[in-house]
């Protein structure tokens, strides 16, 4: 890709990689293959395509861009990222256990808690900062050890070297949802990690305009194993979403650097600003994990959350008062957004599990857009005057 032996940046493999000209036309964009089947020369012997929930052209392209960002040997995507996350956990059998972090997006919890522990799959959820709690929650069943770096909503940061060791000693894979974090911040399978997970309706598009989820690995034996049942399951994407996170993810790098800037701004106000509580932020000196999220990641990320003195009803008014923050659920996009855990995307968990978590009804989760960001804390310092 390119002449130096140097391997290239990620803003070039975001661009490039996959995405050669079109061998038919020379079209400089990926063509959107909409075609469902794929002519055959002779019966039973395709070409290179035969049937587009198999293999599609326009999804391979996205396929290998993903795989190359995160340095992986293979890519599969997914027609969101909740399907990509059970398309992983379709290779456990009953008896099977999974051990995850405490603090997940609340769909990963609950297919893990409501679809997959019907079958028999077992699964505990422990703070898995602590690596001593977390070898002792491993059991001799364990799999999968499922991780989210920074976490969500509390933006807990995990010892992604630390925890590959200890899964691997016990013959277990480590999974890490790189959703909030991206490549361009954390790079999890040159830490140890066996699989990546993506929801790409989040940074990787960053346009808010296709649903979408994705795993990369390096391990050509699971690799074969995930292209089966990414076939049999069928849960893939469209080649139309697929062309819009292609076209999105061209700008990742540009965006991921611009989303840090402006979130590590905006949370060092909001430390500082009446009626905010413990702020927090991956790139801020109080955060706990900050040392380790200084080796970990290259910038601090777009999410910020924190606690609004009031408890709900402040966090309501807050929430409402925002101009030009856009209450809704998701993340990652171009345009900011705000939302309330505990009501919106963590409502799937229990309230109790979400009290022992510190998922409060005051919590507030901030996706920080790439808007002016005076704009956006003047957004920010109206409402919290409103609450
Ligand atoms: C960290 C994380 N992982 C997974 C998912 C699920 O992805 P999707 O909504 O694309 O199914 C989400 C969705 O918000 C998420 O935030």
């Amino acid at each position: 890709m390119t002449s130096s032996s140097r391997p290239p940046a990620l803003d070039t493999l975001a661009i490039h990689a996959g995405q050669e000209p079109d061998p038919l036309y020379a079209a400089v964009m990926t063509p959107i293959v909409l075609s469902s089947t794929f002519a055959q020369p002779s019966p039973g012997q395709p070409k290179r395509y035969e049937y587009s929930r198999s293999g599609n052209p326009t999804r391979e392209a996205l396929e290998l861009c993903l795989a190359a960002l995160e340095g992986a040997k293979s890519g599969f995507a997914f027609a969101s990222g909740s399907a990509a996350t059970l398309t992983l956990l379709s290779l456990l059998k009953s008896g099977d256990h999974v051990l995850c972090g405490d603090d997940v997006y609340g769909g990963t919890f609950r297919l893990l808690d409501k679809v997959v522990a019907p079958l028999g799959i077992g699964a505990s959820f422990v703070d898995l900062r602590d690596l001593e709690r977390a070898e002792k929650a491993l059991l001799p069943t364990t799999k999968l050890v499922w991780i989210e770096t920074p976490t969500n909503p509390l933006l807990k940061v995990y010892d992604i070297e630390g925890l590959a060791k200890l899964a691997q000693a016990r013959g277990a894979l480590l999974v890490v949802d790189n959703t909030f974090a991206s490549p361009v911040l954390q790079r999890p399978l040159e830490r140890g990690a066996g699989v990546v997970m993506h929801s790409t309706t989040k940074y990787i598009n960053g346009h808010s305009d296709a649903v979408g989820g994705a795993l990369v690995t390096s391990d050509p034996v699971l690799a074969e194993r995930l292209r089966f049942q990414q076939n049999a399951i069928g849960a893939v994407p469209s080649p139309f979403d697929c062309f819009l996170v292609l076209r999105g993810v061209k700008t990742l790098p540009l965006r991921m650097r611009r989303h840090s800037e402006s979130a590590l701004l905006l949370a060092e106000r909001l430390e500082s600003a009446p009626g905010v509580r413990a702020v927090r932020y991956p790139w801020l000196p109080s955060h706990p994990e900050y040392a380790l999220a200084r080796s970990q990641m290259a910038s601090g990320g777009g999410m910020i959350s924190f606690e609004i003195d009031g408890g709900i009803a402040a966090a309501r008014n807050f929430l409402s008062s925002l101009k030009l923050f856009i209450l809704a659920e998701s993340l990652g996009g171009v345009e900011s957004l705000a939302e309330h855990p505990a009501s919106m995307t963590h409502a799937s968990i229990p309230e109790a599990t979400r009290a022992l978590l510190g998922i409060s009804d005051g919590l507030v989760r901030l996706s920080v857009g790439l808007e002016g960001v005076e704009d956006l804390w003047s957004d920010i310092e109206q409402a919290l005057a409103c609450r």
